[in-house]
């Protein structure tokens, strides 16, 4: 018996379905991992991945890299927890202002679900309304607010609201199609008491797909005209897109940001900010309350500040380099494909990427369900037996990372090939 599967038994005996988050399962169980290093995991067989998960978007500069792994290092030797205000926190935000400018204040959270939590409740706070509006296949985290036709493990596993969230408070959610901004501006000329309407400004959590032009300016227009803020969840596409997020690729500035994920390059860090006069609402000076032990720990916002200055540093080459490399493995990815006659679309953009295998684009929830789930589950076995680690599901993106070499790269088109000859089997 592997060790993987071994530890996979002990562990369903005390972790539930064996694993700490639901979109790490997959038939018959996951690989449990040793160690990673740049673009490599290791798992405890010896078994060797080049990783394309990369923390679910997370790891943007691949595993330990070196400035984050020596900043974060120094920082424990001067302690781990203070619970009292450090320069790094100012010095921090002030970056994250400064890459983000419609962040003009900002608060350090943990996760991108509380950071997301954090801004509906400052919407709600600052319009005195009730309803929030999102897209049905965005992902904003697993709190009750927004896990209502999400995407993400809730798509892959067919949950469009959980059990056991209040129906009080989803009711309070309502949900429009992703790319129709029509729809928003027919159900905001009815609703007249939705504080904000959420958005992954790309959506990263139904496969990939994108914002077709102006629906993020129309979206924009929409809820200025309608008084409701607009708030971008960029928990994957800050950092990651540019250094300045999906907001400044996209040229439209939202009310309320939240980042996440490359904030922190694999360190427990998340932030939500936005202007001035929305922030200032927070306690103890306004009466949104926010709080958490952990936020703004000195060990997280080391990681982060390194991992920021260094994306700043290295961003002439970085992204420049990582859209090189995705688009190149999607165009060839694409060809392989088209060559064995299988039916598929590819969305991509700067370092995302995912194939449907499906006739119909994907620009939406309905789109992207009707792609065969089956065929990507070939693609996943087919991708993991040549050593390639993607997201288990359709519902998720293939990220790529800074770590990743032209080998790696190559590695994976060959990976992709033989995936996909299993695929037409
Ligand atoms: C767009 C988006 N928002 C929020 C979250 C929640 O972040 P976390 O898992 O850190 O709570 C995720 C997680 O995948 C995400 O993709």
């Amino acid at each position: 018996m592997s060790n993987s599967k071994r530890l996979f038994l002990r562990s369903k005996k005390v972790i539930p379905s064996g694993i700490n988050s639901p979109v790490r399962y997959y038939d018959p169980y996951p690989f449990f991992v040793k160690k990673a290093q740049g673009s490599s995991l290791w798992d405890v067989d010896g078994n060797h991945y080049i990783d394309f998960c990369n923390g679910y978007g997370a790891l943007l500069l691949g595993h330990r890299r070196e400035e984050i792994i020596s900043s974060v290092l120094s920082q424990l030797k001067k302690g781990t927890l203070y619970c009292a205000p450090t320069e790094l926190e100012v010095e921090l935000s002030e970056l994250i202002s400064k890459n983000f400018p419609s962040m003009q204040k900002v608060r350090l959270v943990n996760t991108g679900s509380e950071a997301t939590m954090t801004a509906i409740r400052l919407a709600r706070g600052f319009t005195k309304k009730k309803k929030i509006i999102k897209f049905e296949g965005c992902y904003h985290g697993a709190h009750d607010y927004v896990l209502v036709k999400a995407g993400s493990g809730a798509a892959h596993m067919g949950i469009s609201v959980s059990d056991g969230s209040l129906e009080e408070v989803s009711k309070n959610t309502l949900v429009v199609q992703y790319n129709n901004s029509e729809e928003l501006a027919s159900v905001l000329e009815k609703e007249k008491d939705v504080a904000a309407v959420i958005v992954e400004p790309v959506l990263a959590n139904m496969g990939l797909v994108l914002p077709e032009k102006n629906f993020l300016s129309d979206i924009r227009k929409i809820t200025s005209e309608n008084g409701n803020l607009l708030i971008f969840d960029e928990v994957v596409t800050g950092f990651r897109m540019s250094p300045g997020g999906a907001q400044k690729s996209y040229s439209v500035e939202p009310d309320i940001t939240t980042l996440g994920k490359a904030l922190g390059n694999g360190f427990v860090i998340a932030a939500v900010g936005g202007k001035s006069e929305i922030m200032d609402i927070l306690s103890p000076e306004g009466k949104v309350y926010q709080a958490s032990t952990y936020a703004g720990n000195p060990v997280s916002v080391s990681a982060a500040l390194a991992s920021v200055k260094t994306m700043n540093k290295n961003k002439a080459k970085l992204y420049p380099k990582l859209e090189r490399a995705c688009k190149n493995l999607v165009s060839t990815l694409g060809d392989l494909a088209s060559d064995m006659n299988i039916q598929h679309q590819i969305n991509s953009i700067s370092s995302m990427f995912q194939i449907f295998f499906t006739d119909k684009q994907v620009v939406d929830y309905s789109t992207a369900k009707a792609s065969d789930a089956m065929k990507f589950k070939k693609l996943f076995n087919g991708l993991l037996k040549n050593e390639i680690f993607v997201a288990p599901s359709q519902f998720e993106t293939v990220f790529l990372s800074y770590a990743h070499t032209d080998e790696d790269m190559q590695k994976a088109i060959i990976a992709y090939e033989k995936a996909l000859k299993t695929v037409k089997e």
